[in-house]
């Protein structure tokens, strides 16, 4: 979920709905505001999308306070009634919120019998709370805070008071929030992109803080209302990169920036006598530790695969790649010395921040790779690595996975030469001629177009086979499918699916196969033989030199070990196109978010 609030002397309305439609990106199922026109709160809520709340707001109203949320629903479906803003029973108070309160049943037992409940949310018990507490106390400062400390689990809140014209109060913990600060104004935002029309001076808000924000100034307190004094920073961020342009979507646009990427990953992390530039502290860290712990989700997840081989096979150091959401359920015995490496894109991924407060409580140091610099990951750990990837709209992932894959290889060369391990790969040449590689690829977007016309238009179901590191890219592969095609796709090791899942194999099923490494190349082609034996509708992705006259696709030549870099290139192509031939909203899928930031 995404939350805006806007107090000053202009109309909020158009703020508000300009901040929802750059948060959508973190849920757009549901979306609301509520605004305060003088002592009469207005509230527009829907199910769906920002444009929708758009065509439902009132426009003829003015106010110069309030607040938007945009949903990634949790407990309670999507619908006008599940919608933030909250109301209290009264109307008096107004709340949006972004994060899961765990002990909602407990708090709604204890202090809320009787109330009349409008929505299924966990949210409600906030603001129904915070008035029970504002008629006890008559002072709303008072009952916010005492409110806020009962809260177990994660929150960023914004709360409107009717009584009040001249404050938006705000709570935070575990759920990104920052305050942007104006000449005559204030913002509150889930993410500074959402508010940079408005201003590019932001204030970080920490776990347990609450605020006051008033039109020309802004309070920062802890819980036990303790002042805060700290210094906003400029937020790095160029506008016109989160436009699309010319681009029917975003993830074309961001899959044909791709090459510019890896020249951007190239110019950041090589000095003047073309070297590899690294803090010395990361490098301190890589040659310390006994093994490294990958923990990351979904797409990011894939790329930790393909790192673990960088930093096995040119690194020398045991890696180990864990799904964020499972390692403390799964929790591995633990080595001597530990690197707990964090890749995320948005660094604000819940389910992976959980596990690096739980392993800075132990002790252990942490090295973040992400896409946005200041995000909460990068924060709280030890060292950080940038993507220089640029913002990443689209919901499915695709240049910061290439990114992800470029860094790590970075990482792992580096860490290589600093044990004086001898490599054939010199990374930083190796990338740039993959970035050529991958603008041929874009070129050939027709072609993808009607393999996408001809194989995947109408199927219910699609596999991806691969070995080796081809096998992480089929997940990718598979994954950027059903994420925006809703195709029913799954990725496999080629060996793996006479163990089972052949069984699916029916007359036509696509089966897509990739074969950029030589050790294999035999292999995943004695794979597909099997399934077209079986009838399968087989397409053979392979790289330049291994190609045969059967193949559906070939991928230039690049170096063995990023191969992913470039073959992961026509998959994401082939679900863009899926998705845009069965009529799907390509950027914005059903169901999903791009920054999850519940557990
Ligand atoms: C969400 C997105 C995925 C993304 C995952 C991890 O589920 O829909 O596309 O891969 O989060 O995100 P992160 O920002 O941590 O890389």
């Amino acid at each position: 979920c995404g939350i805006v609030g806007y107090i000053g002397y202009n109309d909020s309305k158009e703020i508000l709905l300009n901040g929802l439609e750059k948060l959508e990106y973190r849920g757009y199922d549901s979306a609301g505001i509520a605004e305060l026109d003088h002592d009469h709160i207005n509230v527009f809520k829907v199910k769906g999308r920002i444009a929708a709340l758009r065509q439902r707001v009132d426009d003829t109203t003015v106010s110069t306070l309030g607040i938007g949320h945009t949903r990634w629903a949790t407990h309670g479906k999507p619908s006008a009634e599940n919608a933030h803003p909250h109301q209290s029973a009264s109307g008096r108070f107004m709340l949006v919120h972004n994060g899961v309160i765990e002990n909602y049943q407990e708090l709604k037992k204890e202090y809320l019998d009787g109330i009349a409940f409008g929505s299924e949310t966990d949210s409600e018990i906030i603001v129904q709370l915070i008035e029970k507490n504002a008629e006890k106390y008559r002072d709303t400062t008072k009952a916010f805070r005492q409110t806020i400390s009962l809260l177990k689990g994660s929150y960023a809140i914004g709360l409107i008071d009717k009584q009040d014209r001249d404050t938006i109060y705000v709570a935070k913990n575990k759920s990104p929030l920052l305050i942007g600060l104006g000449d005559g104004f204030n913002v509150v935002t889930s993410d500074a992109m959402a508010t940079l029309k408005e201003t590019d001076q932001y204030l970080e808000i920490f776990d347990q803080e609450i605020v006051l924000v008033n039109r020309n100034f802004v309070n920062v307190q802890k819980l036990d209302g303790t002042a805060v004094h700290r210094s906003p920073y400029t937020a790095q961020i160029d506008l016109s990169d989160t436009e699309k342009g010319t681009y029917p979507h975003f993830m074309l646009k961001e899959i044909d920036e791709q090459p510019l990427v890896m020249r951007r990953i190239i110019q950041s992390y090589q000095d003047d006598f073309d070297r590899l530039k690294l803090a010395p502290e990361i490098r301190g860290a890589m040659k310390r530790c006994d093994r490294i712990y990958i923990i990351a989700a979904g797409t990011s997840y894939h790329a930790g695969l393909a790192g673990k081989q960088f930093l096995e096979n040119m690194a020398g150091i045991p890696t180990e790649v864990h799904v964020a959401s499972e390692f403390s359920y799964n929790m591995p015995l633990l080595s001597e010395h530990p690197l707990f490496v964090f890749i995320s894109q948005s660094g604000e991924t819940a389910d992976s921040r959980s596990v690096l407060v739980k392993i800075k409580e132990m002790g252990h140091p942490a090295l973040t790779i992400t896409n946005v610099a200041g995000s909460t990951l990068s924060r709280e750990s030890d060292f950080t690595l940038h993507l220089h990837a640029g913002p990443e709209i689209a919901v499915a992932s695709t240049k910061a996975y290439t990114a992800q894959i470029a860094v790590l290889a970075i990482l792992a060369v580096d860490t290589a030469r600093a044990k004086e391990i001898r490599l054939d790969f010199d990374p930083l040449q190796e990338l740039a001629i993959a970035a050529n590689a991958i603008e041929v690829l874009t070129d050939q977007k027709e072609t993808i177009e009607e393999l996408v016309r001809s194989n995947l238009a109408t199927t219910q179901n699609a596999f991806f086979i691969g070995r080796g590191s081809d096998y992480f890219v089929c997940l990718e592969g598979a994954l950027k499918l059903k994420e925006i095609s809703y195709i029913q796709a799954e990725g496999f090791a080629g060996g793996e699916l006479k163990h089972g899942t052949i069984a699916l194999i029916e007359e036509g099923t696509p089966v897509i196969a990739l074969a950029t490494q030589e050790n294999v190349n035999y292999a995943i082609r004695s794979n597909v033989q099997e399934v077209v034996a079986r009838g399968a509708n087989d397409m053979i992705f392979s790289m330049r030199g291994l190609e045969q006259d059967s193949d559906a696709f070939v991928v230039p030549q690049v170096h063995e070990l990023i191969a992913p870099l470039v073959s992961v290139v026509p998959m994401q192509l082939l679900a863009y196109y899926a998705a845009l031939h069965r009529g799907c909203d390509v950027d914005k899928p059903r169901n999903l978010a791009k920054s999850v930031t519940v557990e």
